[in-house]
C-alpha cells in the first residue's frame, strides 16, 4: 500500500444494497456472485487507475488521485453491473459514494474526517445510485463523461451528526435514475448536536442497541465515566430517526442539579409550556401520549430517583414513547433493561510485535487514538516504531475512550512511547480536555471525581477498603475486609 496517494485524493465507497438479504435468498450461491461483484468493480477501478484501500465483506474503499477518474471508475462500475447477468432472485445493486478530502495518509491507509464523510455519503445511497460531496462536484462538473449528468439534491444531515451538506447525484444515461428520499436524517424532527469529531467504530454495539429499543422500551446505557455512553446513544439517536414518526429528542441532564427541574427540562426540549395552575407533567404526558418518539434521557446518574419517577410515568402513559438513557447505574425501574456500553476494541500490547500495521489499526481504540492525535498534531502518523506505544497506551486505558481522546491530546507535546511511560501518573497527565467539553470530562480526575462524589459516605468507605485488593478480589475476602457495622448497615432485628 506504500503507492496510495497523498494530498488532495478523491474516495469513493461502495456496498451492496440488503445484502444480509441477498445472502438469505441466494445461500450457497451468494459467494459467487459476491465473486462476481468483485471482478466487476475492481475491473472499473483498475481501468480508471483507482486504488483499493480496504475490501470488508460486499463493500470497497477505494482512492483516486483524479477527481474525474473516481466518476468515470463509479460510471463504469454501474454500467458493468446493471449489464451483468444476475440470478433471477438476487439482482445486485451498488450503492457509490464519492468524495474529495485531504486526509491523513497513514501506513495502512487514511485517517480523518474525510474518510467518515465519504462512507456516510455512500451510505445515503440507494443500490445504483452515485452520490458526490460538493468538493467532488465542483472538481468534475466541467468535465464529465459523456451520456452522464449532475444533477443536485438539496443540504441533507448525514448520519454522522455533522453539519448539513450538499449532495450530488450523477445520472447516467440508459440506467435507472430515480431513487427514493435520501437515507439522511433530514426527514424527521429532531435535536440531535452537530458532532465536531468522528465516531469511531461501534458497529456492532450499535446493532445490538437498536435490536433491543426495537422490543424495550426504557433502554438504559450504562457503564463507567467517558467510556462512550452519551456518544453512542447519540449515534444510535441518529441511525434509528427513520422509525420514530415525532422524532428523536436529546434532553441532557448534566447540568441539571435539581432533581424538581427535570420535568421543566424534558418539557422545554420539546417546547412544552407551564399551562396555568396545571402540573407541567400532566401537560407533558398529554403532549407525548399521541407520539411515536424516542427521549434520550442523556446522564441520569445523579438524578436516579426523579428519572426513574418520570420515566415510569411517562411510559405508563404514552404507549409508542420509547426512552434511551444514559447513565453510569441503572434507573432501577420495572421493565428497564441496561446495557453495558463496551470499552473500545484494543490489542494485546504482548502480541503487538506479530501484529501487521493494518491490523493493529482495526481495532476501536488505535482508531480513535490515531485520529484525535492528528486533530491536535497532523503529521502524526503510526509506524512501527511506536505501534507498541500506542498499543500500550490503549490497553492501559482500558478502551476507555474520554481518556485515550485525552492521551492523545498531549502528542503536541511528547511523542508516544513518553505519553505511555507517562501513564503510571495518569492523573497528572490527561487533564488537556477540550474547552467545551463538560468540566467533568476536562480531566481524568474530574471524571472519576464526579462519580465519587455521587456515592454515599458508606459506598466511599467500602470503596476505600477495597483497595487493599490488586487486581480484583472475591466475596469471602472481600467480606472478611468490608462487612463490619461501619460498612454494612445492620438490619433491625424482626
Ligand atoms: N465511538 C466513539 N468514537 C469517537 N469518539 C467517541 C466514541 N465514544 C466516545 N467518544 C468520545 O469520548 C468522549 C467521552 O464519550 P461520552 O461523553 O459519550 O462518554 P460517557 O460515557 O457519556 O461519559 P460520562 O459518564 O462522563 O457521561 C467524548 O469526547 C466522545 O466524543
Ligand atoms: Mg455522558
Amino acid at each position: 500500500m506504500a503507492t496510495l496517494p497523498t494530498g488532495t485524493v478523491t474516495f469513493l465507497f461502495t456496498d451492496i444494497e440488503g445484502s444480509t438479504q441477498l445472502l438469505h435468498q441466494l445461500s450457497d450461491r451468494y459467494a459467487n456472485v459476491l465473486a462476481q461483484h468483485h471482478q466487476l468493480l475492481r475491473a472499473a477501478l483498475e481501468t480508471y487507475h483507482g486504488q483499493e484501500v480496504d475490501n470488508q465483506g460486499d463493500a470497497f474503499f477505494a482512492v483516486f488521485a483524479r477527481a474525474g477518474d473516481a466518476v468515470s471508475a463509479a460510471v463504469a462500475a454501474q454500467r458493468a453491473l446493471a449489464a451483468h447477468t444476475w440470478p433471477e432472485e438476487g439482482q445486485v445493486r451498488v450503492r457509490i459514494g464519492l468524495h474529495t478530502g485531504e486526509p491523513t495518509r497513514t501506513d495502512s491507509g487514511y485517517v480523518g474526517m474525510d474518510v467518515h464523510r465519504g462512507a456516510r455519503i455512500m451510505a445515503a445511497g440507494h443500490g445504483g445510485q452515485i452520490l458526490l460531496s460538493h468538493t467532488t462536484r465542483d472538481l468534475v462538473e466541467n468535465n464529465l463523461p459523456p451520456g452522464v449528468a449532475l444533477h443536485t439534491l438539496g443540504e441533507h444531515r448525514l448520519k454522522d451528526l455533522q453539519q448539513p451538506t450538499p449532495i450530488f447525484q450523477l445520472e447516467i444515461k440508459d440506467l435507472p435514475n430515480d431513487f427514493p428520499p435520501l437515507n439522511t436524517l433530514s426527514r424527521r424532527p429532531h435535536n440531535l448536536p452537530v458532532q465536531l469529531t468522528s465516531f469511531i467504530g461501534r458497529e456492532s454495539a450499535i446493532q445490538e442497541v437498536k435490536h433491543l429499543l426495537s422490543s424495550i422500551r426504557l433502554l438504559t446505557l450504562t457503564g463507567a465515566g467517558g467510556c462512550g455512553k452519551t456518544r453512542l446513544s447519540l449515534q444510535v439517536g441518529a441511525e434509528v430517526l427513520e422509525d420514530y414518526d415525532d422524532g428523536v429528542w436529546l434532553v441532557e441532564l448534566a447540568p441539571v442539579a435539581d432533581p424538581a427541574l427535570i420535568v421543566q427540562t424534558v418539557a422545554s426540549t420539546l417546547g412544552i409550556r407551564e399551562q396555568g395552575a396545571r402540573p407541567l407533567l400532566e401537560t407533558l404526558i398529554d403532549y407525548l401520549k399521541p407520539k411515536t418518539l424516542l427521549l434520550l434521557l442523556d446522564n441520569c446518574e445523579h438524578l436516579l430517583e426523579g428519572c426513574a419517577q418520570l420515566a415510569h410515568a411517562l411510559l405508563k402513559s404514552c404507549p409508542t414513547l420509547k426512552i434511551l438513557a444514559s447513565s453510569r447505574e441503572g434507573l432501577g425501574v420495572a421493565g428497564e433493561q441496561t446495557y453495558r456500553a463496551p470499552s473500545l476494541t484494543r490489542p494485546d500490547p504482548k502480541l503487538v510485535a506479530t501484529l501487521p500495521l493494518e491490523q493493529l489499526t482495526q481495532y476501536e481504540a488505535v482508531r480513535l487514538f490515531i485520529d484525535r492525535a492528528v486533530l491536535t498534531s497532523p503529521h502524526f502518523s503510526v509506524t512501527n516504531q511506536n505501534a507498541p506505544a500506542v498499543a500500550e497506551i490503549c490497553h492501559r486505558l482500558d478502551g476507555i475512550p474520554l481518556a485515550i481522546e485525552l492521551a492523545a491530546a498531549r502528542v503536541k507535546a511528547m511523542s508516544v512511547e513518553q505519553i505511555s511511560t507517562r501513564l503510571t501518573d495518569r492523573f497528572r497527565l490527561l487533564t488537556g480536555g477540550s474547552r467545551t467539553a463538560l468540566p467533568r470530562q476536562q480531566t481524568l480526575r474530574a471524571l472519576i471525581d464526579w462519580s465519587y462524589d455521587l456515592l454515599s459516605d458508606k459506598e466511599k468507605l467500602l470503596l476505600a477498603r477495597l483497595s487493599v485488593f490488586a487486581g480484583g478480589w472475591t466475596l469471602e475476602a472481600a467480606e472478611k475486609v468490608c462487612s463490619d457495622d461501619a460498612v454494612i448497615e445492620l438490619k433491625p432485628e424482626a
